[in-house]
């Protein structure tokens, strides 16, 4: 895999001017925060050597270099999701050549299920912690010490000093928050009833199928996170409701003006 990260980071270099400083990872629906992006250049995932191809609605799939808040940023605009089949390597793998920039922080969101029962359809969360629930871990197999440690620490995986931020942020431009923790499952089916009760029970607010390979990855790399979920539907002891993919996106695209103000003014106040 090593290899592979110098040789797309080596073709990536002779596409762009300005080093990345900072990495982020468009949600379901959140494709749009990309078009806040002063572009220097976007690439089609399908240009970048050693590059898996999404395969979702909602997600386009390109990889965009340019500037948010002032900082040069590489986004991903359409992420990697286990469920299709990836392996965790590979869903991970824009995170290595993230690292491979030397990126020192990546901006994780996600779309996901509400399971507290204070959240609203709409609402947005910033994650403070996650929970493996996945069936894998990217970072399984023969360690590379050259992209970390074997036994990584995760005692703080999404920076508390930017969540105070982010929440000095929301007060500042009336935008209601919620702070909690993030599970994450291998989809693609929805949550069981059950399923929903027994995360929760664990310890989960949320619930979604990405994010925690990509910040397991970053954590390894020795990058720092800030990760936010967007609740797109709820998964609340009764009242579980039918939940489609396009529901999904409706109410990720309704949050996302909020969510662009909060990200923005993080990046301008970094
Ligand atoms: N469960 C899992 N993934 C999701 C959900 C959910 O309820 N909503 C959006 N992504």
């Amino acid at each position: 895999m090593y290899e592979k990260i110098q040789e797309t980071t080596a073709y990536l270099k002779t596409r762009i001017k300005t080093q990345p400083e900072i990495g982020i990872i468009l949600g379901s629906g959140l494709g749009n925060l990309g078009n806040q992006i002063e572009v220097e250049v976007a690439i089609p995932y399908g240009e970048i050597p050693n590059f898996p191809v999404s395969t979702v609605k909602g997600h386009s799939g390109q990889l965009i270099f340019g500037k948010l808040g002032g900082k040069n940023v590489i986004a991903l605009q359409g992420r990697f999701h286990y469920y299709e089949g990836y392996s965790m390597q590979e869903v991970t793998f824009p995170v290595r050549i993230m690292q491979a920039f030397k990126v020192e922080l990546l901006i994780i969101s996600n779309a996901a299920g509400g399971m507290n029962p204070d959240f609203k359809v709409g609402d947005i969360m910033l994650i403070n912690d996650h929970i493996n629930m996945f069936p894998d871990s990217p970072l399984m197999g023969p360690n590379d010490d050259r992209l970390g440690v074997r036994f990584p620490d995760m005692s703080e995986v999404y920076s508390k000093e930017l969540i105070l931020k982010a929440h000095k942020i929301a007060k500042a431009n009336n935008i209601f928050l919620h702070e909690g923790v993030y599970a994450g499952t291998s989809g693609p089916t929805f949550e069981t009833p059950a399923e929903y009760k027994y995360f929760r029970a664990a310890g989960g607010d949320t619930v979604g199928m990405s994010t925690v390979p990509e910040a397991i990855v970053a954590r390894h790399a020795g990058i720092a996170c800030f990760g936010t979920s967007i609740v797109t539907d709820l998964g609340i002891a009764n009242q579980v409701e039918k939940v489609s993919h396009d529901e999904v996106l409706i109410a990720a695209k309704a949050a996302e003006p909020k969510l662009t103000t909060i990200i923005t003014e993080l990046l301008k106040s970094l």
